[in-house]
């Protein structure tokens, strides 16, 4: 049965993906962001684009990742969402990060809970899926833990995935029954931190060195073995990061 399912974010990394499939797959996916008329910092447009929606799926990001603009964007923009969906969705879906709750000392994470503190505590059935770190975030990881030529990170477990496997499983998520709860998911393989950017580098013929530090932050939270990595049971996309990473180097040329 084809449903209408309204992407806040449509028109970013994974709401273009998620949009594209769930078109694919015969529902009436549409595409919300600024550029596309509705903001839900303002609240513009949110009516009317989720006037006889079934579902609507969350995968906004600020513009900015600083600590209270995070928190701001977060909360504002929830706010927002749900007294929009009050109004007869039946599905709120939203795309948050594994480990959010163990991020806290990180002003972005701060954001991440806030936001799915105010879903919980809403009265529409939803669903949150926590995915880990996308491949194509990899190389921002490594941007903001450098200073000057050297790029400091802690060799603890990471598992990326895939933008394109998060937006498969969000789509199958979508169209589900409310879980009323949390689905992670993860990449198949998982990684030391500061090897993988050492890969990603070399891979881009990057000269930055990468010095293993476990004292260093992640978005200004400290990381211990595990705190990026999913439970047992999280879904696993199928790409792997090396065919993602030769794929991505033979389309840029
Ligand atoms: N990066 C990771 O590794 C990772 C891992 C797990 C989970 N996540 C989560 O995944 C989500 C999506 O990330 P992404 O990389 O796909 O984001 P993105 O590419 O930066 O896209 C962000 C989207 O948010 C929209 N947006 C910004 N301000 C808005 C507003 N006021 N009202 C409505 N829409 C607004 C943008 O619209 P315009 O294009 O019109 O500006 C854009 O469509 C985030 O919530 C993030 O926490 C990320």
């Amino acid at each position: 049965m084809p449903k209408k399912i309204v992407v806040i974010g449509g028109t970013g990394l994974i709401g273009s993906r998620l949009v594209a499939r769930l078109g694919q797959d015969g529902h009436e996916a549409v595409a919300a962001s600024p550029s596309t008329g509705v903001n839900t910092l303002t609240g513009d447009g949110l009516a009317d684009v989720l006037s006889r929606a079934d579902v609507v799926v969350d995968v906004t990001n600020p513009p900015s990742f600083e600590a209270d603009a995070v928190l701001d964007f977060f909360e504002t923009s929830s706010r927002k969402l749900i007294a929009a969906t009050a109004a007869g969705v039946g599905h709120h879906v939203a795309l948050s990060v594994v480990g959010t709750q163990r991020l806290s000392d990180s002003g972005y994470f701060r954001g991440k809970s806030a936001q799915e503190r105010l879903i919980r505590e809403a009265p529409v059935p939803y669903s949150i899926v926590h995915a880990t770190q996308f491949f194509e975030f990899i190389q921002s990881i490594a941007d903001a833990a450098t200073v000057g030529d050297v790029v400091r990170l802690a060799a603890v477990m990471i598992q990326p995935v895939a933008a394109d496997d998060v937006a498969g499983v969000l789509g199958r998520t979508a169209v589900g029954a409310p879980l009323n709860g949390i689905l992670e998911v993860a990449g198949p393989e998982q990684f030391r931190l500061d090897e993988l950017i050492r890969i990603n580098l070399a891979a881009g013929n990057d000269p930055r060195e990468v010095i293993t530090d476990m004292h260093a932050t992640y978005f200004g939270a400290g990381l211990s073995e595990r705190t990026l990595v999913p439970d047992d049971g999280a879904i696993l996309g199928e790409t792997r990061f090396e065919d993602w990473l030769s794929g991505t180097l033979a389309a840029t040329g």
